[in-house]
């Protein structure tokens, strides 16, 4: 019998589950993407079908469909395998989730019913009334309603605590899931009173806390869960359990400021529409994002707080290397209103979204005018820095070009006010990685191995005595042995028989991006390996001879003619294979 973690791993393909989080593209018999676990701008991260494995050669994170599920749900293995089983369907018939991940189950259990309930009071209830005709109002549709399963939570203290205490729940696991207050003397109140309730959802869409808003102007506008085993305000979007397959779909996300923004405009149709919780968007926020796009339309309020939230989310965006455009609104003071008034004019915003430069000239006019020479030395001293980060000339050109029409200067003053900003490069983070003292000779023969298991050519004239290392010997061995066997190389036998021992390097070798432009042409992989056992030779045969160097000097020192002659000799012999080494590889 199978046990049920095989199961999982039989029936789940991790090319489709990780392709659920981001775009996977094929690379010769493996897939590669850009890995959703460190911000890269070209992909390191490699999956093999074959072995159900990914590994990211930038931030070393690999692993099976468990290691991927754990690391990008924030899982423990027994949640993971949950997850897993769940998706495909295996019961787990004596699963015992442990102490932590019990209390988390619970959480979201409450966290649902809760959510259940303060969408009926809203929806079916005389308590939600006030709240129903108030989100009537502001036009937002059953449906919107019932899709986010928009809720109201009541003005009385406990009605929460009595629901939820009635379903066996004690009141420590509904204060730390954030529903519920301790009240000192007097038992426990409800955390959320006469509030319309946003429930937050996680990717997979369950609750895992909520963002609740008062009706009228009673402060503070805007309530949300605190953190909770489940639930981390900067590590969240709203609506991105709905948004995340369009996002990946248009391969483009909206960003908007507010929970309304987004829900009306998955009301007119547009869903690719996210919200940080609060302006303040944080990288983990954009890492979410990044897993499903590069790129990302920023429509912001279109007041003050709106500009500076959406110049920091520019900042943040492009540290981590993300396309970055703005999303001009006119007519409106957020995307909510325009859509009231007309939401084509949203939809023809969203097409035509401006390069952050021009966003910075455009607030910097805005902000300052045009009128005296102060104001545009304050709009220079605002744009340039920004001007000066571009890094092709033809592009800086235009915006010089254009603020200089501005201020009404020529182009040659801007240039020069320009050098006076240093532009530091929002350098790539690279991750940390253990640095580790590799041979040009072992890469080589890493590189060698890998073009022959994935390519599964093993040309005659390679040969075991090209390895000088002993893991990577055996490795040959075994696929020679294959080959001699089969008459090819088969990954998934090769994976069932391999000595534990080796299958990390083997993996490693899988795994290994070698690059399309090489591997879907037979002929160029077979040049790229007559290159490399060259290269191997000749540099096997340079350390020889620098070996050979240093003890003829020592017999100069200490030993025999006779003996000096002999191994000169033998270095005029060896090194003339320098000149033409051998090609017998067919
Ligand atoms: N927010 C918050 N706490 C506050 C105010 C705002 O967490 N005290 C968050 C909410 O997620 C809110 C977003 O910031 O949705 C944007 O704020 P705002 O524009 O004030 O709210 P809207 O949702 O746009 O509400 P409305 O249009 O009804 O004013
Ligand atoms: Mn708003």
């Amino acid at each position: 019998m199978e046990s049920p973690i095989e199961e999982v791993k039989n029936r789940i393909d991790i090319v489709g589950l990780i392709s659920e989080y981001v775009t996977v593209k094929k690379a010769g018999r493996n897939f590669k993407a850009l890995c959703p676990f460190h911000p890269e701008k070209t992909p390191s991260f490699m999956i093999s079908p074959e072995r159900q494995i990914f590994k990211c050669f930038g931030c070393n994170e690999g692993g099976d469909v468990f290691a991927f599920i754990k690391r990008s749900e924030g899982m423990e293995f027994g949640e993971a395998l949950k997850f897993l089983a769940d998706k495909a369907g295996v019961k787990l018939p004596d699963y015992k989730p442990g102490g932590e991940e019990k209390l988390k189950e619970t959480v979201l259990e409450a966290n649902r019913l809760t959510s259940e309930l303060y969408h009926y009071l809203l929806v079916s209830h005389s308590s939600g009334k006030r709240a129903l005709e108030y989100l009537k109002a502001r036009r937002v549709t059953d449906k919107s309603i019932k899709d986010f399963q928009i809720g109201f939570s009541p003005g009385g203290n406990d009605t929460l605590v009595k629901f939820l205490t009635k379903r066996g729940f004690i009141p420590k696991d509904l204060i730390t899931a954030g529903l519920i207050l301790p009240s000192f003397g007097k038992g426990m109140y409800d955390r959320f009173r006469d509030r319309i309730t946003f429930p937050i959802r996680n990717l997979q869409g369950k609750v895992i806390g909520f963002s609740a808003r008062s009706l009228g102007s009673n402060q503070p506008k805007y309530m949300n869960s605190p953190e909770t085993p489940v639930f981390s305000k900067s590590g969240v979007l709203f609506g991105m359990d709905r948004a995340k397959g369009e996002i990946k779909k248009q391969n483009e996300a909206v960003l908007v400021e507010g929970n309304i923004d987004v829900v009306s405009s998955h009301q007119v149709g547009i869903t690719n529409v996210v919200a940080p919780l609060g302006t303040s968007l944080t990288e983990k926020q954009l890492e979410i994002l990044r897993r499903f796009t590069e790129t990302l339309l920023i429509s912001f309020d279109t007041d003050i707080a709106g500009d500076a939230a959406a110049k920091r989310g520019i900042d943040m965006a492009e540290k981590i290397g993300m396309n970055i455009k703005v999303v001009q609104l006119t007519e409106g003071k957020d995307p909510d209103e325009i859509i009231r008034n007309n939401p084509n004019l949203w939809k023809e915003s969203l097409k035509k979204p401006i390069p952050v430069y021009d966003y910075y000239i455009n607030s910097a006019i805005k902000g300052f005018g045009t009128s005296d020479p102060y104001a545009k030395k304050k709009i220079a001293k605002e744009v340039l820095p920004q001007i000066a980060r571009i890094n092709d000339e033809i592009v800086k050109a235009h915006y010089i070009n254009k603020l200089s029409g501005i201020l009404g200067v020529e182009d040659s003053a801007v240039a020069t006010e320009l050098g006076r900003y240093k532009f530091s490069a929002g350098e790539e983070k690279s991750p940390q990685v253990k640095p580790e003292i590799i041979s040009q000779t072992n890469l080589l023969e890493k590189y060698l191995l890998a073009l022959i298991i994935q390519s599964g050519d093993l040309p005659k004239g390679v040969g075991e005595d090209l390895f000088g290392d002993a893991e990577l010997k055996d490795l040959f061995n075994l696929i020679r042995n294959q080959v001699k066997k089969i008459g090819k190389v088969r990954i998934r036998n090769l994976g069932n028989q391999m000595p534990e021992a080796l299958l990390a390097v083997f993996d490693e070798l899988i795994l290994l991006n070698i690059g399309e432009e090489i591997l879907e042409f037979p002929e160029r992989i077979k040049k790229e390996i007559i290159s490399c056992v060259k290269r191997i030779k000749s540099l096997n045969l340079r350390a020889e001879l620098k070996d050979l160097s240093l003890a003829i000097k020592q017999q100069e020192i200490t030993g025999s003619e006779g003996k000096t002659r002999q191994l000169v000799e033998k270095f005029q012999k060896l090194s003339s294979g320098l000149v033409e080494p051998e090609q017998n590889i067919s």
